[in-house]
């Protein structure tokens, strides 16, 4: 069986308030439905709360990895504002680089997401990567990469799974990785058409992934 990679967005929803009432309403759900050794759960949530969920799943033996939204560009220094990779990886082991939002409201570029990538990769903090098209510039240090096409994100209107999936063949077929994930109005209704395609290995969710019990849902679906 293979390995599916399924990892939350929550984007810049929640406070630290919130997130705790997600934590204890899926602690309970994980009672009932318990998680399987194939599917690896990542939770990428704002980086104020990176660290009481940190806490929460080391205290609660939560089978759930975690994963930063951004990080600076910069280095540890003089950047007022900015959070280092060195900051995000004491409390996580991924971190979200090239998402179709930081390209458009933040103008991150090709080269600022290089930056980004090659800094995180020194730290040993996993990126997964979003391109939004098979013709994205995809930095060669990447294992991880998430399609997500802009139509899809937020629309309630996924791509066509095989047509996500052929995408995911050519990205595939030109880098040699081993991971590409489907991204874009993703369900628990829709999540085993993309994670049941040949090239795709996991979804990422944003929107679906804030409330505890469709998110579970989505998790046991893939
Ligand atoms: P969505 O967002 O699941 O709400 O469409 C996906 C994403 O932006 O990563």
């Amino acid at each position: 069986m293979k390995k599916l990679l399924i990892v939350a967005n929550w984007k810049s929803y929640k406070t630290i308030y919130e997130a705790k009432v997600w934590i204890d309403k899926i602690s309970e759900q994980l009672k009932t439905f318990p998680p399987v050794d194939y599917k690896k759960v990542i939770v990428c949530p704002s980086s104020t709360i990176l660290f009481f969920l940190n806490q929460a799943i080391k205290n609660k033996e939560l089978p759930f990895f975690l994963g930063a939204q951004n990080i600076s560009k910069f280095p540890q220094g003089a950047y007022t504002g900015e959070i280092n990779v060195d900051q995000v990886k004491e409390l996580a082991d991924y971190v979200i680089i090239g998402h179709s939002e930081r390209r458009k409201y933040f103008a991150e570029d090709d080269a600022v997401l290089k930056n980004k990538v090659s800094l995180a990769v020194s730290k040993m903090l996993t990126p997964i990567f979003c391109v939004q098209d098979e013709n994205i510039s995809i930095p060669k240090e990447i294992e991880i990469v998430a399609y997500e096409p802009i139509f899809a994100i937020g629309s309630g209107k996924p791509d066509n799974p095989s047509e996500a999936n052929s995408v995911a063949e050519k990205i595939k077929n030109k880098t040699g990785l081993k991971y590409v994930l489907y991204g874009g109005s993703v369900t628990a209704q829709n999540v085993s058409e993309f994670t049941g395609m040949p090239s795709i290995d996991g979804v990422l969710i944003g929107g679906a992934s804030l409330d505890p019990i469709k998110f579970w849902e989505i998790v046991q679906n893939a």
